[in-house]
């Protein structure tokens, strides 16, 4: 019997499933990530440079967004033909090391072209949605999807939505006077077009962070907010790193699978930013008994045509680095 060779997939394949992995949404599109790249094998390592100290103090939404990351890797290596084994958090002694990824070769069937024909299309649409309600088949589509990943999906009903609301416009205001969160959000929103990070001028024009607030008092409150479409809390019974990096990966393949069923979607995390709003929805969504980490806007797109480019990433090679390269892992730690 003769013994298999083991394959590894060459660079271009490395670089191409990078470039996918780095259209994953990320918190003020601030990119936190790195790739380590061994034979074999792919390393995403957290870049805590990146993180944004007002807005996320403890690192969570830098978490959720290599999560994000992550997911979007795999479903790249996929289509092109690679199983990616993934193991979370490997090294206790190196936490910025967020993954390690070990390389398989298997066939790509439809379902993996699908998704990743996703990223390409997905983008944070934070205009108001079409005033149709997402169907409950959808919504179990959606939550099913989550559950492969350890994390619940939880609708809010008409009255949740309205706590929400309230909420937000406090957390806002509250968030405001708060002059190094004024500055950070100055400093990554609103910008230039052709940068390659941030959230471009183009995309906060239509209602970035804050939702509209005259809509969301003038509501009746019985039925959800106009233009708001269906609010989904990601919760998980765990609040640890992990947790936060698989919830990560939920909202990325919530987020495509969404993309796939024709929806518009944007992830929200201003609310979960405010402890209060946090407890909240840990109570009147999640039964008291999960952490809210994210949530997510879903609804059907308004028939307009799509009025703004999608926002840029920094080129692969920014982010790619080799096992044999000098240099420490833990950046910014
Ligand atoms: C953890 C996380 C939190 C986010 N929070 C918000 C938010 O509160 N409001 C918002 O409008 N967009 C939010 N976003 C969306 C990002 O701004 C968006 O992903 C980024 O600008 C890149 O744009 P894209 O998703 O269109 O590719 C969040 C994304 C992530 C991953």
């Amino acid at each position: 019997m003769g013994t298999v060779a083991a394959r590894v997939p060459d660079q271009d394949v490395i670089r191409a499933a990078i470039g996918m992995a780095v259209r994953a949404p990320s918190i003020h599109n601030s990119q936190p990530w790195r790739f380590r790249v061994g034979a074999g094998t792919v390393h995403l390592l957290a870049d805590h440079t990146r993180r944004l100290g007002a807005t996320d103090p403890d690192g969570k939404d830098l978490l959720i967004s290599c999560g994000a990351a992550l997911h979007h890797l795999r479903t790249g290596l996929a289509a092109l033909g690679w199983l990616a084994v993934t193991d979370r958090l490997p090294d206790p002694d190196r936490p910025s090391r967020l993954a390690t990824v070990e390389l398989w070769p298997r066939r790509a069937g439809g379902a993996d072209l699908a998704l990743a024909d996703a990223i390409t299309r997905r983008h944070s649409d934070r205009r108001a949605y079409q005033p149709l309600s997402v169907d409950d088949l959808v919504v179990r589509e959606l939550t099913r999807t989550a559950s492969a990943f350890g994390v619940a999906v939880r609708p809010m009903n008409a009255d949740a939505h309205h706590h929400l609301a309230s909420a937000i416009i406090e957390a806002d205001a509250h968030q405001r006077a708060d002059p190094s969160y004024v500055y950070e959000l100055a400093r990554w929103t609103g910008r230039r077009t052709d940068l390659d990070d941030g959230v471009p001028s183009t995309a906060t024009q239509l209602g970035f962070r804050q939702f509209d607030t005259s809509a969301l008092r003038a509501a009746p409150a019985t039925t959800p907010v106009a233009g708001m479409g269906t609010l989904l809390v990601l919760g998980t019974s765990d609040d640890d790193p992990l947790a936060q990096l698989r919830a990560g990966e939920a909202t990325s393949a919530v987020l495509l699978a969404a993309t796939g069923l024709g929806l518009a979607s944007c992830p929200l995390t201003q609310p979960l930013e405010v402890p209060a709003i946090r407890a909240m929805l840990r109570t009147s969504v999640l039964d008291g008994l999960l952490n809210p980490q994210m949530v997510i806007r879903v609804g059907w797109p308004p028939t307009r045509p799509h009025p703004f480019p999608s926002s840029r990433r920094r080129p692969v090679a920014d982010v790619l680095e080799h096992d044999d390269d000098e240099g420490a892992e833990n950046l910014g730690e």
